[in-house]
């Protein structure tokens, strides 16, 4: 069982929904990291749950750090965090009922009846809250070195946002919004989507799309570890996400190259391309274009509309109507657990490809890009 992640920059996960708490292990930082708990927090709070738009579930999520942070520095040595669980209802699960499109009927084939079912336990969104303070530690350190991440939601059922423009400022336009989006008035009608959808006890689905600005070219390793595959493997890590594309992604199936292919220019004695169809990448490597991708989010699978399912305790078939506090949509909230894990992505290439300590160099990386 693996819950690690990276190859320089590395991430462990460990907790459960209705355990007692959710956290992460970050090994290989650099000595010298300013942590600052106002942005860990800011990060939480674009996570939290607000309205009815998501779960009833509250937790305050209060960030301790365990290790590794001396005079709000790093240290050098792992950092752990931990988030307390305070807010759970674990009457509301009966084990051996299967939520359809969740994980109780796979994690009972993978643990053998061991599992902590309660609440999707290690499976559960809850854990993504550690990924997030993360994010709170990582997005502030590529800030100092120029590079910017930002997710908003470009569709939710069948209303939509604009793409990317002027990434640069459409990434500042997002940063601390609690509903991401770029286009006035889209949140109302995306509200009242979601809100329609709780209403009917059902969930919806949407699309978000993610930049990531300032990233030097030849970032990536080849084959297995590119910046594609590493993004996409954390990415599908993530509950909920059922597909990734970048740049023109699926769209680029009925193109041909001469309409497609990114021409490359010098001008002021740099390097770029005239569109930005491969968004950013060639070859795993970042070519020092915007990195830009999009994700499906799934409709939420916990409704508590009557469905078919299982109980597979007594093997026999049932009609369900789940209890439980569940988010109508995952779309909003997923958005900082995206950024999160893309920061980590960009801090772990950075540091495979110069080494740990560019994380705290800002001149270095400067000559670079
Ligand atoms: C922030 C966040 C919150 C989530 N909240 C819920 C929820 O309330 N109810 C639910 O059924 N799934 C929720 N999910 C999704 C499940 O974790 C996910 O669907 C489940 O683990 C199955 O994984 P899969 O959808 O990738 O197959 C959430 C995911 C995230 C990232």
């Amino acid at each position: 069982m693996k819950n690690t992640f990276g190859n320089s920059i590395i991430v462990t996960v460990f907790g459960e929904s209705h355990g007692m708490a959710v956290g992460a292990v970050l090994d290989g930082l650099p000595a010298g990291i300013g942590v600052s708990m106002a942005n860990i927090n800011e990060m939480l709070h674009l996570r939290h749950p607000k309205d009815k738009t998501a779960t009833m579930r509250q937790e305050e999520d209060k960030v301790s750090i365990l290790s590794g942070v001396f005079n709000n520095y790093t240290t050098g040595t792992p950092l752990t965090l931990a988030i307390q669980n305070k807010d759970m209802h674990s009457g509301d699960y009966q084990y051996g009922i299967a939520r359809p499109s969740h994980v109780d009927y796979v994690a009972r084939k993978r643990y053998g009846g061991f599992e902590d079912y309660r609440g999707g336990g290690h499976f559960s969104g809850r854990v993504t809250a550690a990924l997030v303070a993360v994010g709170g530690i990582l997005l502030p350190v590529l800030n100092n070195l120029g590079i910017k991440v930002g997710t908003h939601i470009l569709q939710c059922g069948s209303i939509c946002d604009r793409n990317f423009e002027i990434l640069p400022n459409d990434l500042d336009f997002l940063s601390k919004r609690s509903f991401p989006v770029l286009e006035f008035g889209v949140e109302k009608k995306m509200t009242e989507v979601i809100m329609r959808a709780a209403d009917d006890k059902d969930s919806i689905g949407g699309l978000v799309q993610t930049g990531i600005y300032g990233l030097p070219a030849g970032l990536g390793e080849p084959w297995f570890d590119g910046f594609e595959s590493m993004l996409s493997h954390i990415i599908f890590s993530i509950g909920g996400i059922k597909g990734i594309e970048f740049g023109l992604g699926f769209a680029f199936a009925n193109k041909k190259g001469s309409e497609v292919n990114d021409s490359f220019v010098i001008k002021d004695e740099k390097v770029s391309t005239k569109t930005n169809n491969n968004g950013g990448i060639n070859g795993g490597l970042t070519n020092g274009m915007p990195v830009v991708f999009q994700c499906v989010v799934k409709p939420t699978a916990s409704i508590g509309k009557a469905q078919e399912t299982i109980d597979f305790v007594k093997n026999e078939n049932v009609i369900m109507e789940l209890k439980g506090r569940h988010d109508p949509a995952i779309i909003r909230r997923i958005c900082p657990v995206i950024d999160s894990v893309t920061a980590l992505v960009v801090a772990d290439m950075l540091s495979q490809r110069y080494g740990a300590d560019i994380l705290v160099k800002k001149d270095l990386l400067c000559n670079l890009v």
